[in-house]
């Protein structure tokens, strides 16, 4: 290697508030500490596929503080396109990793730094060994899936942004007697659920990891209208299953489908049961966009500072993560095996219960 490197930086997968916040880190920490070079790979592995190969050198300029609490990824992102089947325009599937590999080779970099999910993290492994190309994963999502690490950069924004929907739900649910339903974002989890119906003070909340029946979530509502307060806030997690054990689905125009619609199946089945006037708010997007919170930014920081400093120390194949209120790096397969769901022992699952909060199953 070089004793001047040559880094490449990528966000992989959905974006999520606090991806500029590591970019910067570890332009900062590259040039400052170790007097590197840092090239920003556009949307992802995509960048390396197209000829030319897609990139911006990044220099101390870009990386302000102003960047690190601006929203979305100045390098763009795709959730779309795995280099071992990436989606032709006759509708076939072809493994194109040995471009990005080369694409890789063309642009010279002595390592690469990839901020993305767990199914992100699992391609970029596979890309990384087929390539030997040295690697360190840092951990985002909203989802909060990723494996081994108690945080992944996003989370609490959205959390944040859920919260403040329950708040806002709340007053007008009380306003006119009626049953809210929130519906969020978390893919197979149900982190964002949990959290932000805890911290707004839900009635129910329904997550993928606790099947749910529909008439004790009826009676708790029933009971809580004539006992407590005349109506009820519900958060539904977007992958929990309908009572035919569906999970449900949008499918969209250009291909592809995501998790969504349960808030409504859930609103119709609990004024069936209950005789209650429902609304229903899907979240969607809006938990990703926007500024990061302080956490946010924080956690990208010290995520992309550690991530520059293990490619320093040689330290490849590694996911930076946090645990027990330290950055550390564990194998890069952790990030994917298993994911971080939600067990039923959960410090949340206990204290939602120790509330009164209904979650479905009790
Ligand atoms: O993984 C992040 C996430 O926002 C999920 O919570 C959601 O199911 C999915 O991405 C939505 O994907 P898209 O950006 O393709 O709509």
């Amino acid at each position: 290697m070089s004793p001047t490197k040559t880094i490449g930086v990528l966000t992989s997968g959905g974006d999520c508030a606090g991806l500029n916040a590591v970019i910067r880190a570890v332009v900062t920490r590259a040039i400052l500490g170790y007097g590197w070079r840092v090239l920003g790979l556009h949307q992802g592995l995509r960048g390396l596929m197209r000829r030319p190969v897609q990139f911006t050198p990044l220099d101390l300029q870009t990386a302000t503080p102003a960047m690190a609490r601006s929203g979305g990824t100045i390098l763009g992102t795709t959730n779309r396109g795995d280099p071992f089947a990436f989606p032709m325009p006759d509708g076939s599937l072809k493994d194109r990793s040995e471009e990005v590999i080369e694409g890789y080779r063309m642009l010279g970099l002595d390592g690469l730094i990839g901020i993305g999910g767990d199914g992100s993290m699992a391609i970029c492994r596979h890309l990384t060994q087929q390539g030997n190309i040295p690697f360190v994963g840092v951990p985002k999502t909203i989802d909060n899936d990723v494996g081994a690490t108690e945080n992944s950069v996003g989370y609490h924004t959205a959390v944040m942004v859920a919260t403040e929907a329950v708040d806002r739900l709340q007053p007008t649910a009380a306003s006119h007697d009626r049953v809210m339903i929130l519906e969020v974002m978390g893919r197979d989890c149900g982190h964002i659920a949990l959290a932000a119906g805890i911290a707004g003070g839900a009635d129910v909340i329904l997550i993928p990891e606790i099947p749910y029946d529909i008439d004790v979530v009826a009676a708790h509502i029933t009971k809580a209208r004539h006992v407590g307060h005349s109506f009820a806030v519900v958060v539904v997690a977007e992958a929990v299953r309908d009572k035919t054990g569906e999970r449900s689905q949008l499918k969209h125009a250009l291909g592809g489908t995501t998790y969504g619609g349960i808030g409504y199946v859930l609103g119709d089945a609990i004024t069936a049961k209950t005789g209650a006037e429902t609304r229903v708010t899907v979240l969607g997007h809006v938990q990703r966009g926007g500024q990061p919170t302080w956490d946010d930014r924080l956690t990208g920081s010290a995520f992309g500072v550690y991530a520059v400093d293990l490619i320093a120390e040689g330290k490849f194949d590694r996911l930076v993560a946090w645990q027990n209120r330290r950055v550390v790096d564990v194998p890069l397969t952790a990030a994917f095996e298993p994911t971080h769901a939600i067990c039923a022992d959960d410090v949340l699952v206990h204290t939602a219960r120790g509330l009164s909060i209904c979650l479905g199953d009790e």
